[in-house]
């Protein structure tokens, strides 16, 4: 029998030590906003926007919502970014991603001021984390390795292998992992022999975006087991990109879907929003 890791509970304790945090701060006379743009009216979008905000109000820090319509232009939405870059009370810009397809997610990230980047995308942070130095981490990778750290699972010279190589989870997780001391494998949909590199893994992070693809063909008996995917099955259930009920039983430790991995990224954005009105700079 695994240990389920509750995110929904882990990622309550980050934000409400960082509740006490903003309390302390504004008493210093440290406060700011966080500045959430959203273009269009995607409705996963337009849940994911809500749950900021209200995160934003539990630990005691200002939102501003910028709520764009579809055909917004480019140059329009690198306008508001330049003046909210600009603006001295507001310490972190969040646009939601996707954006409408005429709009270059690219040329948006590299407008957002690093010091203001609370996703951690800006190509200075992801710079950083490559080198080894602070800044602003990418909220998901983030949060697993609180999840890890915080459910007492060792890192050091363990065989992690990350499942998938995006620039929001999968590379940061590597390097994430790498600064933690693991020996770290990166596979992906060319990877092959997947399930016997798999195999190899203390500690197996899943971020593929494939509904239930990792059975236990793929997971060693004892493993750490970390589910990144999100997704709803024929049933519209919610699942993740593990078979839970296959794979549960092999590990050691495994994050559910949902209440695994998905509550730990607000968390996440809140503590890199905190570190931003602390330090007024990336931590
Ligand atoms: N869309 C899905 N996940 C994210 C995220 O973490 N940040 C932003 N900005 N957009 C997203």
């Amino acid at each position: 029998m695994a240990v389920i890791i509750d995110g929904k509970k882990i990622s309550q304790q980050i934000k409400d030590e960082l509740k006490e945090k903003v309390q302390k701060l504004r008493a210093e006379g440290k406060h700011g906003a966080l500045a959430v743009i959203q273009v269009g009216t995607d409705p996963a979008s337009g849940v994911y926007v809500r749950n900021k905000k209200n995160a934003c109000a539990y630990i005691g820090i200002d939102s501003l919502a910028y709520e764009l319509p579809e055909e917004t232009g480019e140059e329009e939405l690198l306008g508001l970014i330049e003046e909210l870059n600009q603006k001295e009370e507001v310490k972190g810009i969040l646009v939601q991603l996707p954006l409408p397809e005429h709009i270059c997610e690219d040329r948006v990230i590299q407008a957002i001021s690093p010091e203001k980047d609370v996703d951690g995308f800006h190509p200075w942070n992801t710079g950083k984390l490559t080198i080894g130095e602070p800044g602003f981490v990418s909220c998901t990778p983030a949060g697993i390795i609180q999840l890890l750290k915080r459910s007492g699972v060792e890192t050091e010279g363990k065989n992690c292998v990350v499942i998938g190589r995006s620039n929001i989870v999968g590379k940061p997780m590597a390097l994430l992992m790498l600064r933690e001391n693991a020996t770290v494998t990166i596979a992906h949909s060319r990877t092959r022999n997947l399930p016997e590199i798999c195999r190899q893994a203390d500690i197996l992070i899943v971020a593929v975006g494939k509904p239930q693809l990792i059975g236990a063909e793929y997971v060693k008996k004892g493993a750490v087991v970390i589910d990144v995917g999100i997704h709803r099955d024929e049933n519209n259930r919610l699942c993740g990109d593990v078979k839970f009920d296959e794979v549960e039983p092999l590990a050691s430790a495994i994050t559910p879907v949902p209440g695994g991995v998905g509550p730990m990224t607000i968390a996440m954005l809140m503590n890199n929003c905190v570190q931003s009105i602390e330090t007024g700079q990336e931590g």
